[in-house]
């Protein structure tokens, strides 16, 4: 059987308003729909943490801009309603554009004014505005919750967590590790855009990780030569176009001056049709995070 699907904020409230005075928790797991094992991987967080697991599936047209998949970003409710059920889920939220924008065209934003700009903030101007400002309104109409957030997103969850920092949201922000392909390829509903050849080709994002990850453990202490390293592994496949890879103070966002503490590799490069990013960490004692 698949989840109950709310389409309207009111008989949400009005549902989880009426669990939470059972005392029953809330977990929550928002996301965009075309669901695979890394969405799949937060519901059972979700699932197994509280009592009852919600998911949102809304294509957020602030997120896109003009010249980006909006229009057609995958979209399949009843593929996605049989995942959910399978992975924890007792309740869809899949509001209309309308439902959540009921005035058109918004007037109030959340921006994050340096976090915000940063690397896929400085590829996708307006995009992070777009993920804070719902992300927000999705945490004000579920209500207190815990909110389940992929890593693969590494600079969104940084966001999410410090505008529900600033904003005193009340919701607990839980971080849920990378979930891959067998051959290393961060799982993301835009890869089935990929042909077979530049699906082959996508892999070139782990490896330029692997590459960085590798320079880091054997004990590099140059920021810059490991992004050399990283850029050229991805620049070495004719079917990828690099946005950037990068190594950062995961609490700044900044490239460190040195390797010795705490770092996040960050890759993004074009393959074909659609703009792919990865992650991964290194913890000072330069084991996998
Ligand atoms: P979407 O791309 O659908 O992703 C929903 C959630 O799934 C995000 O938290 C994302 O980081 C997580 N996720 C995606 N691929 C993953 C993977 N391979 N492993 C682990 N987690 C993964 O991110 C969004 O939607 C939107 O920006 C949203 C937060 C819903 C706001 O519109």
């Amino acid at each position: 059987m698949t989840p109950p699907v709310i389409s309207t904020i009111l008989e949400l409230r009005k549902v989880l308003n009426a669990r939470r005075s059972e005392g029953q928790r809330i977990g929550f797991v928002p996301t965009m729909g075309a669901l695979h094992l890394g969405h799949a991987s937060l519901m059972r967080a979700a699932a197994a943490e509280s009592d009852l697991a919600v998911a949102s599936i809304f294509v957020n047209p602030l997120q896109f801009a003009a010249d980006e998949d909006l229009s057609d970003y995958p979209r399949d409710l009843e593929t996605d309603a049989v995942v959910a059920a399978a992975h924890g889920v007792d309740l869809l939220f899949v509001p209309s554009v309308a439902e959540m924008f009921p005035a058109g065209a918004i007037q109030t934003e959340v921006r994050l004014a340096r976090l915000g700009g940063k690397l896929e903030g400085a590829m996708r101007p307006t995009h992070f505005n777009g993920v804070a400002t719902v992300v927000a309104k999705l945490l004000n109409i579920i209500g207190p919750c815990r909110a389940y957030f992929g890593e693969k997103d590494f600079q969104q969850l940084a966001i999410i967590r410090r505008m529900v920092g600033d904003l005193s949201v009340p919701a607990q922000i839980v971080g849920c590790p990378i979930i891959r392909e067998p051959d290393g390829l961060a799982m993301s509903s835009r890869n089935m855009y990929l042909t077979p050849s530049e699906r082959e080709a996508a892999t070139v994002l782990r490896l330029a990780l692997d590459a960085g990850e590798s320079m880091v453990k054997g004990g590099a202490s140059d920021p810059a030569a490991v992004i050399h390293a990283m850029s050229a592994v991805v620049k070495g496949e004719p079917l990828a176009q690099l946005d950037y890879a990068t190594v950062i103070d995961p609490a700044t966002f900044e490239i460190p001056a040195n390797l010795d503490h705490d770092v996040r590799l960050l890759v993004a490069a074009r393959v074909g049709r659609p703009r792919l990013i990865d992650n991964c960490g290194i913890s000072t004692d330069k084991a996998p995070l």
